[in-house]
């Protein structure tokens, strides 16, 4: 080899990140988390609370400095804003359900697990969008994941959209946790949250739950058959990076043909950083994830712009609305 290799940094960093993960959920079980509700608290007296010997607990909490969810305060670690936001249940924003998910993917998401759909690029776990053949605890599972991931997300992309729809229809709603917060940022919005008929139901009870069943409804149907409720705008979060392009395309000329002139299209995702695709690892990360249950992967800005303009829409945005999050936006012309 000439001169010195490269710095092996980012190799030692992606594989050795398989532990970080487990870390955050072994973390939340053993009560990590809650302990430091209070107060920052010794290495020694987490070890005794938690029942964990000082050489595990050691290293369980270097995993949480590297990510920056503790810090050191004093003698002994406080919870940094971003713990207290994501990981403790009280917080609206508790990634809980998003964690259960995670957990509840462990035995699936191996070296094996991944080669395997990897080879046959076929879901392992079947159509789990089949009304039909859809268990309702795991609907109720993946329902509760979407939500707690969408919690933080759905405060942002109301404030950045920019426009102000009356009726906006949240198709493949899930909990119908953006409706919720739209209508809360929205005091005269109308909004519908249509989804599969087990998912529906658990958005009901979620409306509910926020007082807000005067303005938000659930509809149970199907995007791709039923007719769709009228609305001048159409919201899809998560929903395109569930299927291949061409299907997207057609979720898109559906609701170009369903939207009064003028109406909107606002879609709602992780977008890649950048054409090429390039990063960020967690994104291409949620993209191997979804070799295991959908037809789908996630997309760059070029691509979701490229279906919207396919099917007709103009005055194509891109707005960075929270974290990895953003909107892409169209207009019907009229
Ligand atoms: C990844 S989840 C996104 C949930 C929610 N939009 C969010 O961002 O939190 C995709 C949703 O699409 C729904 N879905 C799948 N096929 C559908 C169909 N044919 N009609 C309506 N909704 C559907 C699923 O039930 C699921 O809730």
């Amino acid at each position: 080899m000439n001169g010195e290799p490269p710095d092996d940094r980012p190799l030692w960093d992606a594989l050795l990140a398989i532990f970080a993960c487990p870390a955050i959920l072994v973390a939340r079980d053993v009560g990590l988390y809650t302990a430091l509700r209070d107060g920052p608290r010794t290495i020694d007296e987490l070890s005794s609370a938690l029942e964990i010997a000082p050489r595990p607990m050691r290293s369980l909490l270097a995993v949480q400095l590297a990510v920056r969810l503790i810090e050191p305060a004093g003698d002994g670690f406080a919870l940094t804003a971003l713990a207290r936001a994501y990981l403790l249940p009280d917080s609206p924003s508790y990634f809980g359900g998003f964690l259960d998910l995670v957990q509840m993917g462990a035995p699936m998401y191996t070296y094996d697990g991944l080669k395997r759909v990897v080879r046959a690029d076929a879901p392992t776990m079947g159509d789990v969008f089949d009304p039909g053949a859809q268990d309702p605890g795991f609907a109720r599972a993946m329902t509760g994941g979407m939500h707690a991931m969408s919690a933080a997300p759905a405060r942002a992309w109301p404030r950045a959209c920019g426009w102000q729809p009356k009726v906006l229809l949240d198709i493949g709603g899930g909990s119908g946790v953006h409706a919720i917060e739209a209508a809360q940022r929205w005091p005269e919005l109308e909004a519908i949250v249509l989804e599969l008929p087990s998912v529906c139901e658990i958005a009901e009870e979620t409306i509910a739950r926020h007082g807000l069943t005067a303005r938000v409804r659930a509809v149970s149907g199907s995007m791709w058959k039923d007719p769709l409720p009228a609305a001048d705008a159409h919201f899809y979060s998560q929903v395109f990076h569930d299927w291949p392009l061409a299907q997207c395309a057609l979720l898109a000329r559906r609701s170009f043909e369903s939207l009064p002139p003028g109406g909107r299209i606002i879609v709602h995702e992780m977008l890649y950083e950048d054409d090429a695709k390039s990063g960020p690892l967690a994104i291409a990360g949620l993209s191997l994830s979804l070799l295991f249950g959908t037809q789908g992967e996630q997309y760059s800005s070029a691509e979701i712009q490229a279906v919207l303009a396919g099917a007709g829409f103009v005055d194509l945005t891109t707005t960075r609305t929270f974290g990895y999050w953003s909107i892409v936006t169209g207009r019907r012309p009229g």
